[in-house]
């Protein structure tokens, strides 16, 4: 049996883990071959891979990246690019394709299965969290936990200065890492683009919470928020955090700072949780491939490592749960 496997779109902390388990898992439980194709797409297009073996992946589940590089884009976007994936699964005589990706990797993977019967299997990853079908991907709580430290170094200077620090994470359209992050980290208010935001309303609370002679407030800014004034679109577009920060120092008096985390969040070495996760979906990706269960991916559903079509992700995001973002807005913000 042959096994071989990508990793698209944006890195994230758990790749490697995830890599090293499929190696590990296939060739001393099932014996079978397992291949890494590299720079994504480009990789099984161009058939540039490598054999893996068990010595080729000690070691890594502490890496961030990806030993396999990534790209973003697929072989749908190129002339010929179906057929030449369809080439190197035949030339290189694959079993089973393991895409490790987030929405728009396993939406390419899903197509390959559905339209063109490539044997392919998923693996959601991603530090957004916002994959349908699985309730956490690993990366999410890596990112979260890098957001709460620069959070929580963040409070100490904003009440040294009696300042506003907004501070700007990533999540795409969706408002994981702002939530997770703003509640660990305590912040003053958590925008998310799952709930268009009111400037005034912003500019309230932070008012509010100075008169009543609190120092400092954090404010934590998904990047993919935008205004409830629908007027206001396009003076908040591209730069939602930066705009936001300076409306707030305006309309205050008070002095505002604006940090953007950026790559921060998805560089480094994962968590124990996200090492542990993308080893169980390692896990699980293998006898997926074993059992020809094309055109899934392995998820996480209660806690237990579950299978969902990969057709659940096409053109989707799994949003933050609006009950959980009001009840802390309601009980701690202002
Ligand atoms: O999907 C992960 C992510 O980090 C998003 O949070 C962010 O919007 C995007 O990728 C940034 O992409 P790039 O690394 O291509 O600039």
């Amino acid at each position: 049996m042959r096994i071989a496997m990508l990793t698209g779109g944006g890195d994230c902390p758990g790749l490697n883990a995830v890599i090293r388990t499929i190696v590990r898992k296939a060739e001393t439980q099932m014996g079978a071959e397992t291949i890494g194709f590299y720079d994504s797409w480009d990789g099984v297009v161009e058939q540039r891979y490598a054999l893996l073996k068990t010595n080729d992946v000690r070691g890594i589940a502490p890496r961030g990246g990806t030993i396999l590089g990534t790209r973003r884009g697929g072989p749908f976007d190129k002339k010929s690019g179906v057929a030449d994936v369809q080439r190197a699964v035949a030339d290189l005589q694959l079993d089973a394709l393991v895409v490790i990706g987030g929405n728009g990797s396993l939406t390419v993977a899903s197509r390959l299965f559905e339209e063109h019967g490539l044997p392919t299997i998923g693996v959601p990853k991603t530090i957004d969290n916002d994959v349908v079908g699985t309730d956490s991907t690993f990366g999410f709580q890596t990112a979260v936990q890098i957001a709460t430290d620069a959070i929580d170094r963040l409070h100490t200077t904003a009440e040294s200065h009696d300042r506003i620090l907004v501070v700007e994470v990533m999540g795409r359209d969706a408002g994981w890492i702002a939530l997770h992050a703003g509640i660990a980290g305590g912040a003053t208010a958590i925008v998310v683009p799952e709930d268009p935001f009111d400037i005034e309303t912003l500019t309230e609370i932070v008012r509010r919470r100075h008169d009543n002679g609190r120092y400092a407030s954090v404010v934590v800014v998904a990047e993919g928020a935008t205004p409830r004034d629908k007027s206001q679109v396009d003076v908040y577009k591209g730069n939602v955090s930066a705009v936001i920060a300076q409306e707030l120092q305006a309309r205050t008096g008070y002095e505002a700072r604006l940090v953007q985390l950026g790559h921060l969040q998805r560089g480094g070495t994962p968590t124990s949780y996200d090492r542990v996760l993308a080893t169980r979906f390692g896990l699980a990706a293998v006898d997926a491939c074993v059992n020809q269960e094309y055109g899934q991916m392995v998820v996480l559903r209660c806690g237990e490592i579950a299978r969902a079509s990969m057709k659940l992700t096409s053109g989707q995001t799994r949003t933050i749960n609006l009950d959980l973002y009001r009840d802390i807005v309601a009980s701690f913000v202002g």
